[in-house]
């Protein structure tokens, strides 16, 4: 019998058609709803972009007021999820505090539906809840970092945008407009890519017809792994066991001697470099000079050059993505948490796609356990056939 063709890690495979984002290795691009991620990431706020992604079209300004005060009605920290947060160790990983509260939201956001056929939900109320969760994650994320650190939640504002708010709601003070737009463009970066790993969980258990919050849980625990969202975090591990440029050689040398997989760089579609790297590299350049830390820009660059030149394997996002998290004073820990605050627009315009086109994603497996074999003595019951 001829051996099936295994697609292990479903490298190369094409699934199905989505019209919410083109990731293209060949020219290096990728475009949100036709648009260059570039030109959506130096022009809109990250809210305009949740538009298109949601709907396929850039808010026209009554469109984005009204995003705006779904968006800004939602993001005050809410009791049932600040008790389930306080429940869970401070010493658990952030990723399950997140995991945790959207379950609560979602417990919450569906009560009633206790007729499993009327979990997916209309698409209208799809929508709206995947503005609602948008709005909240952002006090969920802001509140993890301040309880580790000791610190009470903050009050959101909703005289500022969303990405304003979100820093006002972490630290507690309004951040300088060079430190918004970075962070704005970086939530823009990290919005959507296709049929990365946490996307197609989220598809995958959409097209059961369970629910938008169950897809979204499952998305979080498939966006915390190192080979994923988890790499942001992982960079900073990297740069801190560094610590200065001219460290690398003799740590690279011993990385790779131990085979380690260095952070930050590789992706399983992008082969000679990650499009989203120099629009997050230059964000992170402005924020070396707004914090002046050209160590940090140092050390960046050190590694990149000699890693690229020794194995060829370029940055992916999560390379640039660390240390400017990690400049604005984000926690490591918090990284991946806005990543996950950032992709829970894709991952609702995916599972909105799915819903809207759906079947059941079921592949097959080829088997290669035991062959066919039986208990001894065991005599089959003939009567009852
Ligand atoms: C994200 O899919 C997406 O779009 C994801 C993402 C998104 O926006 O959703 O872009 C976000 O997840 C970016 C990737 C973040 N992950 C990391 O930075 C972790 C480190 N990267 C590697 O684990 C790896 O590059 C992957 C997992 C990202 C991609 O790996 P592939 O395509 O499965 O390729 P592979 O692991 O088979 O590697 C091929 C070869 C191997 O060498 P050999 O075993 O053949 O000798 O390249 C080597 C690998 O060892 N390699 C690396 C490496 N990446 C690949 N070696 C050292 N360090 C690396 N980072």
């Amino acid at each position: 019998m001829a051996e099936p063709d295994i697609k292990k890690g479903l490298a190369g495979v094409v699934v199905d058609y989505t019209a919410v984002s083109k990731v293209n290795p060949d020219t290096n691009s990728l475009l949100y709803r036709g648009y260059p991620v570039q030109e959506l990431a130096a022009t809109q706020p990250v809210e305009a972009v949740a538009h298109l992604l949601w709907t396929g079209e850039l808010p026209s300004e009554d469109q984005l007021s009204t995003l705006r005060r779904t968006e800004r009605e939602n993001r005050a920290l809410q009791p049932d999820v600040k008790a389930a947060i306080d429940l869970i160790p401070l010493d658990a990983h952030p990723m399950d505090e997140v995991r945790t509260a959207v379950s609560v939201i979602g417990a919450r956001e569906t009560r009633g539906t206790l007729n499993v056929m009327d979990a997916v939900g209309t698409p209208q109320e799809n929508l709206e809840r995947s503005i609602r969760l948008f709005g909240e994650l952002p006090a969920i994320v802001a509140y993890s970092q301040r309880r580790r650190r000791g610190l009470e939640p903050v009050e959101a504002r909703d005289d500022l945008d969303y990405a304003a708010n979100f820093l006002w709601l972490t630290f507690g003070e309004e951040a300088d407009e060079v430190v918004v737009d970075a962070f704005n463009r970086s939530m823009i970066l990290y919005a959507e890519h296709s049929f990365n790993a946490s996307t197609f969980t989220a598809r995958v258990i959409t097209s059961t017809l369970s629910d938008l919050y169950s897809a979204v849980v499952g998305a979080i625990g498939a966006l915390k792994g190192p080979l994923h969202g988890g790499a942001n975090e992982a960079v900073l591990h990297i740069f801190d066991e560094i610590g200065s440029a001219e460290n690398v050689t003799p740590w690279l040398d011993t990385a790779l001697a131990e085979k380690r997989k260095i952070m930050g760089f590789g992706h399983r579609v992008y082969k000679r470099g990650d499009s989203r790297v120099p629009t997050m590299k230059a964000a992170l350049d402005t924020l070396v000079a707004h914090y002046d830390r050209p160590d940090v820009a140092a050390l960046y660059d050190a590694l990149e050059s000699e890693f690229v030149a020794r194995k060829g394997i370029y940055p992916n996002l999560d390379y640039p993505s660390g240390p400017a998290y990690n400049l604005i004073g984000f926690d490591t820990l918090t990284f991946t948490p806005l990543f996950v605050a950032a992709r829970v627009v894709g991952w609702t315009a995916h599972i909105m796609e799915q819903q809207a086109s759906n079947a059941l994603i079921r592949p097959l497996s080829a088997y290669n356990g035991p062959d066919e074999r039986h208990i001894e003595g065991y005599v089959p019951d003939t009567s009852a056939i």
